[in-house]
């Protein structure tokens, strides 16, 4: 009876399959509606020829659980949908194995066969997952298999990423687990619907219809993360409002819970530390006060009783004006705990920014403040706090040498913050790939117990065995349609995802996969588009910030504002001329033992290669030290004229990325590819602007000619200076940055 169902099945699909043709090349003729970037890297684009054969023996009939739960309801789903967009084949759900090329899923405690078969399980942990190619009498089956009903949808996406990209099927034996157990994406949005930082329109929640209208943007966001693996959700904006603490909004957030839930993602919200006063109406947030303890308590308590697998709390305070224990003179360490013990009896963890600075003028140099205030409480935060330490010891600049804290902090649990969303490297149209920044955050050696004791290492719990591991990053996603505000951003999104769950995987093969499955599998495609997105970070750096200068950008965060030096309405440390240390005498930092000495915050064998001006990275070199504009780089240029050469450099990779772009586009839909070519046009004349407006404000400092053969800025330093860009989306605080008079705009 079931062959029968099979063979009719069979043969309805290959009906629907001509019918499924003639839609595609209808679709395809639309290219508005066919290709806006909305379906992310799984569009599941139909697999045509030798392939198509090949493939289709693998996949013949889909076989689950009798009673599947709502993850395994769409990871079924997603098979579906997968199967029928690339072989054409429309497979209905059945129960039990009757011809090869079956492709089984469940856990052994969905499925009696599953159960019944040799998968070794126990190797993959909670949240990984086998695939494995087995006979089953007689049949050649492809099992997806976890230990969890979330492992079986994660090694769902894994089985459809091999058709995906065109890998094979024959003999498959994998088996993944990830090696941190919290993948988180923090959105910076308001309740308002803006989003800081965020340069893809507005925010994608949206609080004024929920929780009575799910948009079903929500379902395919949990899809695509987990399709990465993503498990967890800040919803808000670290800059937090209290609001999000109130009835009104926890149902809110209660709803969006109920959708991300199948899809393995937990809800975590940020919360201000003032929320017992402005929410609770307590007269304090005084971390030993009773009162605002058994607030929190409460708080908490309530929370889950919405939401019964809520993730915990993400807290940023004593920074950038957000209240925190200071205020009442306690540490970190008690504020993180007085939310750590409302929590822990439901298992919450809270993460505790260690973005923490004085808003004193005098204080010490800014990169140390961190460290200062937090290496002396190690082992003093509860099990269930998570520090969240962003990558180096700044702000998510286009580079920065590692965060001291990592290898700092051996009996505290630390998690790695990054930031998706490009604040500091061209934010929405500028094509900046990346996995090579966060693989070099990710592989950057602390030396802490000796060679090896990588980043990575700390933050996956193998370097000092914290059972507690987590990475986070500020996501990029917004209500453009196609998420992300432009289509390589998605592969920021995608990057994350991956490292996140393998931060040893490869930032290349992750960007070839990302361009398989977002565009095409012709390696004529593939390969120069890898090699762009592989260069690009570089180009940013070498455009904007070379040779380890940091922050040189405009009040914005967008542009060029090397000039920007403190005043009566400006602190030194968010300032330009701060950080480049930019003088007669030459420029950068000086931060070794004649300095700040922030070198003496590393393990010593990175202190001393940092401290040394012949050992240090020259890529750092002027996070590290103040040179001589006349000092001999290892290349045998002086400083100066290597510094022009890399702003060269910057305008010549995006040039060169603009005309491969160029050359691409009968690889692709005309909507995306002009986009792109669009976009990159705008990020060559940006680049230029940074070019000329940093080349002519160091000149005016170095008082050096320029290096034979290079072009003078064509405009004046004061022009530069007076360039303005009024309004830039994302951008806290509402009004025009400068007045609507004749200010020059950059060309
Ligand atoms: C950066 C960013 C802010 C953000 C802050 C943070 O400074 O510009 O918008 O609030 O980081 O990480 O808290």
């Amino acid at each position: 009876m079931l062959q029968l169902m099979q063979t009719r099945k069979r043969r309805a699909g290959a009906g629907l399959l001509a019918i499924c043709g003639v839609l595609t090349t209808l679709m395809l003729a639309t290219p508005a509606h066919a290709e806006s970037g909305y379906r992310l890297w799984l569009r599941y684009v139909p697999v045509h020829g030798a392939w198509l054969k090949r493939y289709r023996r693998s996949a013949s009939e889909l076989v689950g659980p009798g009673h599947p739960s709502p993850t395994l309801r769409a990871a079924g789903a997603e098979l579906r949908r997968g199967l029928a967009g690339m072989l054409g084949e429309s497979l209905s759900l059945t129960h039990a194995v009757t011809e090869g090329g079956a492709i089984v899923f469940g856990t052994p405690r969905s499925s009696a066969l599953i159960r019944s078969l040799p998968l070794d399980l126990h190797r993959v942990g909670a949240q990984g997952y086998v695939i494995r190619t087995l006979r089953l009498h007689g049949h050649r089956i492809t099992v997806i298999a976890g230990n969890t009903d979330v492992g079986v949808l994660y090694g769902t996406f894994r089985f459809l990423r091999r058709i995906q990209t065109r890998r094979p099927l024959a003999a498959l034996a994998i088996a993944s687990r990830p090696k941190i157990q919290r993948r988180v994406l923090d959105f910076w949005d308001n309740l308002n619907g803006s989003v800081e930082r965020g340069y893809a329109g507005d925010s994608i929640w949206k609080w004024r219809e929920l929780p009575q209208y799910l948009s079903p943007r929500y379902t395919d966001f949990a899809r695509a993360c987990a399709s990465i693996g993503i498990n967890g959700v800040v919803l808000n904006n670290v800059n937090a409002s209290p609001w999000i603490l109130t009835p009104l909004y926890l149902a809110k957030v209660a709803a969006l819970a109920n959708v991300l839930r199948p899809y393995g993602i937990h809800v975590y919200l940020s919360v201000p530390f003032s929320a017992p006063i402005t929410v609770g109406r307590l007269p304090s947030a005084d971390p030993l006060d009773p009162a605002v303890q058994a607030w929190w308590r409460h708080k908490v308590a309530e929370i889950y009783r919405l939401i019964p697998d809520f993730g915990g709390l993400l807290m940023k305070a004593d920074s950038e004006g957000e209240p925190g224990p200071e205020n009442y003179g306690r540490t970190q360490a008690q504020g993180a705990n007085l939310l750590a013990r409302a929590l822990a009896p439901h298992h919450g963890v809270v993460m505790w920014r260690a973005f923490v600075y004085s808003t004193n003028p005098h204080s010490e140099d800014r990169v140390k403040q961190s460290y200062d205030i937090f290496k002396p409480l190690d082992g003093k935060f509860d099990r269930n706090v998570i520090l969240q330490v962003k990558n180096g010891p700044l702000d998510f600049q286009p580079r920065e040498p590692f965060h001291p804290l990592f290898g700092a902090m051996p009996r505290t649990h630390l998690m790695l913050e990054l930031e998706i969303t490009k604040e500091y490297l061209g934010q929405q149209t500028s094509l900046v790939y990346l996995g090579t920044l966060f693989q070099e955050a990710l592989r950057a050696d602390t030396w802490a117990r000796g060679r090896g004791s990588t980043v990575a290492r700390i933050i996956d719990g193998s370097l000092y065995g914290q059972h507690e591991t987590a990475i986070a990053g500020v996501a990029n996603i917004g209500s453009d349609r196609n998420w992300c505000g432009s289509i390589f951003n998605q592969s920021n999104w995608y990057v994350f995802g991956r490292l996140a769950w393998n931060p040893d995987a490869s930032a290349r093969r992750i960007a070839a996969q990302w361009v398989r499955m977002t565009f095409t599998n012709d390696p004529a495609f593939v390969r120069p588009v890898v090699r762009m997105m592989m260069h690009s970070r570089e180009a940013v750096v070498d455009y904007s910030d070379p040779l380890g200068l940091a922050s040189q950008m405009a009040g914005t965060h967008y542009g060029p504002g090397p000039w920007i030096s403190p005043s009566k309405h400006l602190p030194p440390d968010w300032s330009d001329t701060y950080y480049s240390h930019a003088n007669a005498s030459g420029i950068g930092f000086n931060r070794t033992a004649s300095g700040s000495d922030a070198v003496a915050q590393y393990a010593p064998h990175v202190a001393a290669e940092f401290a040394s001006l012949k050992h240090c990275p020259e890529n750092l070199l002027l996070w590290f030290h103040h040179v001589p504009w006349t000092y001999r780089m290892r290349s045998g240029r002086t400083l100066w004229d290597s510094l022009v050469m890399h702003y060269v450099r910057g305008v010549a990779t995006v040039r060169h990325m603009r005309r491969t772009w160029n050359g691409l586009a009968r690889y692709l839909d005309p909507h995306r590819f002009r986009l792109t070519a669009a976009f990159l046009a705008i990020q060559q004349r940006e680049a230029q602007w940074w070019r000329d407006a940093s080349i002519a404000y160091f000149g005016s400092v170095s008082h050096l000619p320029l290096p034979p053969g290079v072009k003078p800025p064509p405009d004046t330093l004061k022009a530069y200076e007076a360039f303005c860009i009024p309004y830039l989306e994302g951008t806290p605080g509402a009004g025009p940055a400068c007045p609507p008079d004749d200010a020059p705009v950059p060309h």
